[in-house]
């Protein structure tokens, strides 16, 4: 027997207008994110899930943290010989989901996937602490591991190690841009009559960037 949840409730906090869409849709997602900071419940609202396909076109989702943006995309960081990595190795077209759910928005983004450069990795792995840098050694992401028991003495056994010896960055720890694309922007609105707006890239125009209402 399925269990029902009755959670329907009205979107009404405000409209996305036309007269708001800034010519890039850079702006508005740094508008967009400076709302959601500014309500301060909301835990991690750099997170963005981003969804890859396998090589037989298996979709696999995971949340990771934004750590920086700019006209050329959204960066995050990783291990790039996890799932993920490898799934963007065999095709690195991606799509990501800010679920900004408290201000009841969504920003999905498509674009492709490239990884970042080495200077780049560098700059971040050693800003972070010993401790994140020695978890991103003892860690082969997405492997099975025996035992809870077996990563922590890894991880301790590196830890010691490295508290006493230079640590390098692995050289297959490091960042993706997702450059966009599109950029669909969602308001939930009044009887579900949602704003949605679709910004997509024309390379060879001028603006770059196209938009289009969509139907909710
Ligand atoms: C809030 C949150 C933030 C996360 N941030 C990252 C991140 O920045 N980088 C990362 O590799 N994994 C991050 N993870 C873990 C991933 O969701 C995922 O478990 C991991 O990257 C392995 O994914 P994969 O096996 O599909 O490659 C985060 C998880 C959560 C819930």
């Amino acid at each position: 027997m399925s269990i029902f949840y009755s959670v329907r409730r009205e979107y009404d906090l405000t409209h996305l207008k036309e007269s708001v869409l800034t010519d890039t849709p850079f702006l508005l997602f740094q508008r967009w994110l400076d709302e959601l900071v500014a309500v301060k419940a909301v835990a991690d609202p750099t997170a963005m899930i981003v969804s890859t396909v396998d090589g037989k076109g298996m979709p696999y989702q995971r949340t990771v943290l934004m750590k920086s943006y700019d006209d050329n995309g959204f960066v995050f960081f990783t291990n790039q010989q996890s799932r993920k990595g490898q799934h963007i190795q065999q095709n690195n077209q991606v799509s990501l989901i800010f679920p900004w759910l408290a201000m009841e928005r969504q920003v999905i983004v498509t674009g492709i996937a490239e990884p970042i450069s080495a200077e780049e990795n560098d700059r971040y792995f050693y800003s972070r602490p010993l401790t994140s840098q020695v978890a991103a050694i003892a860690s082969a992401q997405s492997q099975p591991v025996a035992s809870r028991e077996v990563l922590e003495k890894n991880y301790q056994d590196l830890l010691a190690f490295y508290e006493q010896n230079p640590l390098k960055r692995p050289a297959h720890w490091g960042g993706y841009c997702v450059k966009p694309v599109a950029i669909e922007f969602w308001q939930g609105g009044e009887n579900r009559l949602h704003d949605r707006f679709s910004y997509e890239f024309e390379a060879n125009n001028e603006p770059n960037w196209s938009i289009k209402r969509l139907q909710p």
